[in-house]
């Protein structure tokens, strides 16, 4: 049974049945007191709080923590084929009763050049000798396809509640799709241009991704992908921009990771926030040891957003491929091609226990990640920030907020 982190927590657990799962669910929704509850509402969930898709990292049972506590648990499936995809998301299903969210890709699809992958692989070329990897070996393919019929059809069955896109949307007649059948649609944005774009072809709620944010930028409007990477707006500039500039709610993203930052995020105007860094030390994730490691330590101080491990601009924990290697390089090969030969250097350091060539996915806050149970967490993030609300409201005196208020544990 899960611990509870107050007596106010007595929202559905894992193992009740559907109907006292739902009805506790409504008792909740209707308790919470969000000065925003527009996201909540549109989702039906009971706190605003978002899981990020987290492809290779987030798993179905930090999706059903974050479900079981009234936020809504996210799985990303943009790498996975589609029996897997279906897989996985029938048993977050299993798992919980209340909404979820599937997360897929829109990017273009890459076009093979023989001569930027040759110039990658040249330049990747000391590193294969310094590992003694051989140069002259074809590197393995690492390709996947943006949302596509079969994804589509994938959806169409499960039928997951909501459904996220990163990197634009799929064409019309996919989206159409989407939506008969049901789904919320999200998609984060970079810009406001990016979120007037998505409101104006249906988005039912817009992620603003402020240039904090671990992963991978969802920017698609880019005509000169470099400029746009060095133009990319922080989350507190970025939210009251897209929530002047669209009607549907707004979800801010990037670098938030406590309750200073979610009430903060509210205040900006958004309608909820999505964390992914945040979540990267709980049990139910799928860090690998190394990186929990080094989220741990004094290296989760320092992020850098650089295209070197994928192509496309991401921001990770800085390490050496990061640094030495990128951060930003020219002339790469399409997203998401140039991981294949990076993989095979990755393998290696790691076996030698170095991350030096692993992407390791963080957003700015990534020093405030706490080391609990994904349930406990979002539970505690709910309570820390309705309490700042109160504390808001009634006024907070000459001192200010406790300095402890949300203190990572
Ligand atoms: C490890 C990791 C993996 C991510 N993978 C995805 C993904 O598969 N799909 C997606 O839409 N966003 C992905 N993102 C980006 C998140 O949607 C979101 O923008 C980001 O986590 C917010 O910033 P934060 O990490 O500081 O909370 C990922 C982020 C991280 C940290």
């Amino acid at each position: 049974m899960p611990v509870r982190t107050s007596p106010a927590d007595d929202g559905p657990q894992p193992d009740e049945g559907p109907s006292i799962a739902a009805s506790n669910h409504q008792r909740h929704h209707a308790r919470a007191a969000w000065p925003d509850r527009r996201l909540a509402d549109l989702l039906q969930i009971e706190h605003p709080l978002v899981l990020a898709p987290m492809a290779g990292l987030g798993t179905v049972e930090l999706a059903a923590a974050v479900c079981q506590a009234g936020g809504l648990g996210s799985i990303g499936c943009a790498a996975m084929r589609p029996e897997f995809a279906t897989q996985a998301i029938e048993r977050l299903r299993s798992l919980t009763k209340l909404p979820i969210n599937a997360n897929f890709f829109c990017h273009v699809p890459a076009r093979l050049d023989p001569q930027r992958e040759q110039a990658w692989l040249e330049r990747l070329e000391p590193y294969y000798r310094e590992f003694g990897l051989d140069p002259s070996l074809p590197a393995p393919r690492t390709d996947f396809p943006p949302f596509d019929d079969d994804m589509c059809r994938v959806v169409e069955a499960v039928r997951p509640e909501i459904v996220s896109f990163h990197f634009g949307l799929p064409e019309p007649s996919l989206l159409t799709r989407v939506k008969a059948a049901g789904c919320r649609v999200m998609s984060s944005a970079t810009g406001v241009e990016e979120a007037g774009w998505l409101e104006e072809r249906g988005a039912d709620a817009i992620i603003a991704q402020g240039a904090e944010a671990g992963g991978h930028r969802g920017m698609f409007l880019a005509a000169d992908m470099d400029a746009e990477t060095a133009r990319q707006s922080g989350t507190l500039a970025l939210v009251p921009q897209i929530v002047d500039a669209v009607d549907v709610p707004v979800i801010a993203a990037g670098g938030i990771a406590d309750a200073r930052a979610i009430s903060a995020a509210f205040a900006l105007g958004a309608s909820g926030v999505q964390m992914g860094t945040a979540y990267l030390l709980c049990p139910e994730a799928a860090t690998p040891p190394l990186y929990r490691q080094a989220l741990r330590g004094p290296d989760a101080a320092v992020t850098v957003l650089t295209s070197v491990f994928t192509g496309w601009p991401a921001r990770v924990l800085a390490n050496r491929a990061a640094s030495e290697v990128g951060p930003i390089l020219d002339a790469m090969p399409d997203f998401p091609l140039p991981m294949a030969a990076l993989a095979l250097l990755r393998a290696k350091a790691e076996e030698r226990g170095s991350i030096d060539f692993t992407p390791l996915w963080a957003g700015q806050a990534a020093a405030l990640c706490r080391e609990m149970p994904a349930e406990i967490l979002t539970r505690a993030l709910a309570d820390e920030t309705l309490k700042r609300f109160r504390q808001f409201a009634e006024g907070v005196g000459r001192d200010g907020l406790p300095a402890d208020n949300c203190r990572p544990a």
